[in-house]
């Protein structure tokens, strides 16, 4: 007994260590570190549901144990009136408020907690900023109707200010999700969903597709870099000005390998002859973080790799291998880099 005992306080605490291992990774954007005013109500409610299950574990873990321990007095004893069993009433009343009085209040507490929650996060305001996602295979694409700008994975925007943030897919379901702003969207072919929000606080934030969504479903990352309202609208103005001409001769070599070989047919560069729709806008690459969606990060080796052989980075990707000489991949690579 002593041996099966101690087996199993091990395994708790091992149990123990990996859960809590799990809470400390500062990379990992964490629902209970909420930096959007959305995000606190639902924090909120998360809580909530925590205090009152943990509640309800520790009262009923301690009904067992009170039991096991008054069952083993009692076998010891030999005079059968120490520790007597409890009356039938008193078990019928611990039924009825145990088993049914107290889970209907808690049930009925956590409901109108939900749907007044399900309100507040749902409130359209009337100065919002709109903000146009597609979940595509598998990155976003992200548009700007009021600059107009389109971009991909990176979304900019101003704290304090009420988003509006409407999503689609073109393809299967996907998940919007950046879990310290707002609650988690679905992407939907056919129909628009709305995801209103306000952050609060500047800084860049990781978001998810939420939603088992094929292959490369774990490599459907992006970015939402909040801005202070002055960072932001010179961010506006950035890219509502006319593009500028490559500022390198390998970048403008770049750009002619970038016309010539596929990659015009399936990007855009706004304010050029790239104009194709089916892979994400470039128009900005240099200031993306990331490549692919999360699969690599943006360097110029990265780069140059991606451009060759994105599958080999991320498998299942639509963009296929592409042929080209060292000297092409590098003045592509300046190329794109000097996109910002
Ligand atoms: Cu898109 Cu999972």
């Amino acid at each position: 007994m002593a041996t099966r005992t101690r087996a199993a306080f091990v395994a708790l605490v091992v149990a123990a260590t990996l859960v809590l291992a799990g809470c400390g990774n500062s990379s990992s954007p964490d629902m209970l570190d909420p930096k959007g005013s959305e995000a606190k109500h639902i924090a909120g409610v998360w809580w909530l549901m925590f205090g009152l299950a943990a509640g309800v574990y520790l009262i009923v873990g301690g009904l067992i144990v009170h039991a096991i321990l008054r069952g083993r007095r009692r076998a010891r004893s030999e005079d059968a009136s120490v520790d007597a069993p409890d009356s039938p009433r008193f078990d019928d009343r611990m039924i009825t408020y145990g088993g049914v009085v107290v889970p209907l209040v808690i049930l009925f507490v956590l409901a109108v907690v939900t749907v007044r929650t399900t309100d507040a996060v749902r409130k359209p305001a009337a100065n919002a900023l709109r903000i146009d996602v597609v979940g595509k295979r598998w990155w976003w694409a992200v548009t700007y109707p009021a600059i107009p700008f389109t971009t991909a994975n990176d979304i900019h925007l101003p704290a304090g200010r009420p988003i509006e943030i409407r999503l689609t897919s073109d393809n299967v379901i996907h998940s919007f999700w950046v879990p310290q702003l707002a609650g988690k969207v679905d992407t939907i072919p056919g129909q628009t969903n709305v995801l209103r929000f306000s952050a609060q606080k500047p800084g860049t934030y990781r978001g998810e597709c939420a939603e088992f969504c094929g292959i490369q479903h774990a490599h459907m990352g992006f970015v939402v870099v909040v801005q202070t309202e002055g960072d932001f609208q010179r961010w506006v103005a950035e890219h509502q000005k006319p593009p500028l001409e490559p500022a390198s001769e390998l970048a403008d070599e770049g750009q002619i390998a970038f016309q010539t070989l596929p990659c015009a047919g399936c990007h855009t560069v706004a304010g050029t002859s790239a104009q194709g729709d089916l892979g994400p806008a470039l128009t900005d690459l240099g200031e993306r973080p990331y490549l692919g969606a999360g699969a690599a990060t943006n360097t110029p080796s990265q780069l140059s790799q991606w451009i060759r052989d994105a599958p080999s980075l991320k498998p299942g990707v639509l963009m296929p291998r592409i042929t080209m000489t060292d000297a092409q991949a590098r003045a592509i690579v300046a190329y794109l880099e000097s996109l910002d």
